[in-house]
């Protein structure tokens, strides 16, 4: 779907889209087409519940003496309520709407809105963001596609007074859709496509973008000394990997941001096998490094002005004759040894090398890393919040506050002394899982660690990486839960403005 932006006209074809805010009132492109269709869209709200409330919407077809296909009406709720995420929200109902309708082009009106405290163009720039971000589609291994379900839009345009406004703001915000759609398609990917090298391989990719990519493969790993990751990854049959990317887009003197994910691309349990019954959703086990993959997309795409670096550890996590066994020690790239009590809490021996790896070459101003990491943290949030633990206030007031922006939201859990205990082992320096209770938190402070002083921040994503129903901006299947978080993180507190 191709997005555009114009000034004001009176379209003659397609969908036009007009607004309505939830006094009933049109506003000016509404009422304009109503008196061309003769009073179509007025009789058309009468013999409805429509009043102009958020959600609510109303399609008027072939109104007689406008040549239009069809006129789709949609509330905008109170003025005063409206927002950037309202604006998102108003665009992907329209995506909904209109994207398989049949119709090939629409034209949105953004008019002025008395009582909104946000200029026009941003308005439309943020529905254009929206649409884009509802639009989201992963059907390429589907041969026969359900004709009523494949989109047909192919052109959005979205209308308002100062268009080349509006088109500049949503430049960036559709840098950071690319890199959400990376995201989204990293996760979706079966595991038979995605696996360490493959994954690492698109990774790779953004090279074309200014992004600096390097892989370690498993010699390299092994001489490091990453004897936690390599485990791991030591009963499948494809090669584990590490991948950094590094976009620099702020003076050499300044010292990088870090941000790490988990990348199991195929989480079986291993020796501690899962039961069969959803196994298949272990394929976004990777979903932190598909996040931070796209995140670098993200950055890179809209040139932020800021050192990043990108780290993932990419490895399978397989039952074989070769595999790790509950009761192994293994020494990790720190020197900590790690008592592997079950093999299915890999995801936090994956991170111990990753993050180490990362303070020790990068001595990052500060560390974020994302994990699908326990099922704890769905029991505890379900899909509502992603889990927050972090060793520094500055850093939590941040991420809340992003969060709540992009609709991503973080809810804060504990770490503490207590809770460290738990994991200590009689055979090792610790073990790799904690008693029966505080799953999410006991993984927490077995990442804690691995990274010494640094300010640190662990997001717990395993709730909110797969979506099992629409949401007005994100379709169901992969979420890429993170992307607008940090982006809007680095955004907000890094960019040195
Ligand atoms: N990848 C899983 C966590 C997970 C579960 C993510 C469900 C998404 C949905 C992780 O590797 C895991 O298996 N964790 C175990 C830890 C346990 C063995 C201490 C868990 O949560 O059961
Ligand atoms: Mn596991
Ligand atoms: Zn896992």
């Amino acid at each position: 779907m191709k997005i555009v932006f114009a000034n004001p006209f009176m379209p003659s074809t397609g969908v036009a889209v007009v607004f309505a805010t939830d006094t009933g009132r049109f506003l000016t492109s509404a009422s304009k087409l109503d008196t061309a269709a003769k009073g179509a869209l007025t009789r058309a709200v009468k013999g409805s519940k429509f009043r102009g409330r958020k959600g609510q919407s109303l399609t008027v077809m072939a109104p007689a003496s406008a040549k239009l296909n069809r006129i789709l009406l949609v509330g905008l709720g109170k003025a005063k309520d409206i927002d950037e995420l309202a604006a998102q929200s108003v665009g992907g109902e329209i995506y909904t709407h209109i994207g398989s309708s049949g119709q090939t082009s629409a034209n949105v009106m953004v008019d002025e809105i008395d009582g909104v405290s946000m200029k026009t163009a941003e308005i439309a720039a943020n529905i254009a963001y929206g649409a884009r971000l509802r639009s989201y589609c992963f059907d390429k291994y589907l041969t026969k596609k359900r004709a009523e379900a494949q989109p047909s839009l192919k052109t959005l345009r979205i209308t308002c007074v100062r268009s080349l406004n509006a088109k500049s703001l949503f430049q960036p915000l559709n840098r950071v859709a690319d890199g959400i759609f990376m995201a989204r398609d990293l996760v979706s990917e079966p595991p038979n496509v995605i696996y360490p090298q493959s994954l690492a391989q698109r990774a790779r990719e953004l090279s074309k973008l200014g992004v600096k990519v390097e892989v370690l493969g498993e010699a390299k790993m092994r001489k490091l000394g990453m004897g936690a990751l390599l485990g791991v990854g030591q009963g499948s049959a494809r090669e584990s990997q590490m991948v950094i990317m590094r976009w620099n887009g702020a003076g050499k003197d300044s010292s990088p941001i870090a941000f790490v994910g988990k990348g199991v691309t195929f989480d079986t349990g291993g020796i501690s096998i899962k039961p069969a019954g959803g196994m298949e959703d272990m394929k976004w086990d990777m979903g932190g490094s598909g996040v931070v993959i796209g995140l670098m997309r993200a950055l890179a795409g809209r040139k932020a002005r800021v050192n990043v670096v990108g780290v993932v550890g990419l490895v399978e996590n397989m039952p074989d004759g070769n595999a790790q066994r509950p009761g192994d020690i293994v020494t990790s790239m720190s020197g900590q040894t790690i008592e592997v009590i079950n093999t299915d809490a890999e995801g936090r021996l994956v991170l111990a090398d990753a993050l180490h790896y990362t303070v020790e070459r990068f001595k990052p101003k500060f560390i974020v890393d994302l994990a699908t990491l326990t099922g704890a943290i769905i029991v505890s949030l379900a899909d509502q919040y992603a889990g927050l633990f972090t060793n520094n206030d500055t850093l939590c007031d941040r991420l809340l506050t992003a969060g709540i922006a992009v609709n991503e939201r973080l809810w804060r859990l504990p770490l503490g002394d207590g809770y460290d205990k738990m994991i200590n082992s009689d055979a090792a320096d610790m073990k790799n899982v904690g008693g029966r209770g505080g799953g999410s938190i006991t993984a927490a402070q077995f990442l804690q660690r691995f990274i010494g002083a640094t300010p640190w921040a662990h997001i717990d994503i395993a709730g909110v990486t797969w979506s099992k129903r629409n949401l007005d901006t994100v379709p169901k299947g992969g979420t890429a839960f993170g992307v607008r978080l940090l982006d809007r993180l680095v955004a907000d507190y890094y960019e040195g403005k």
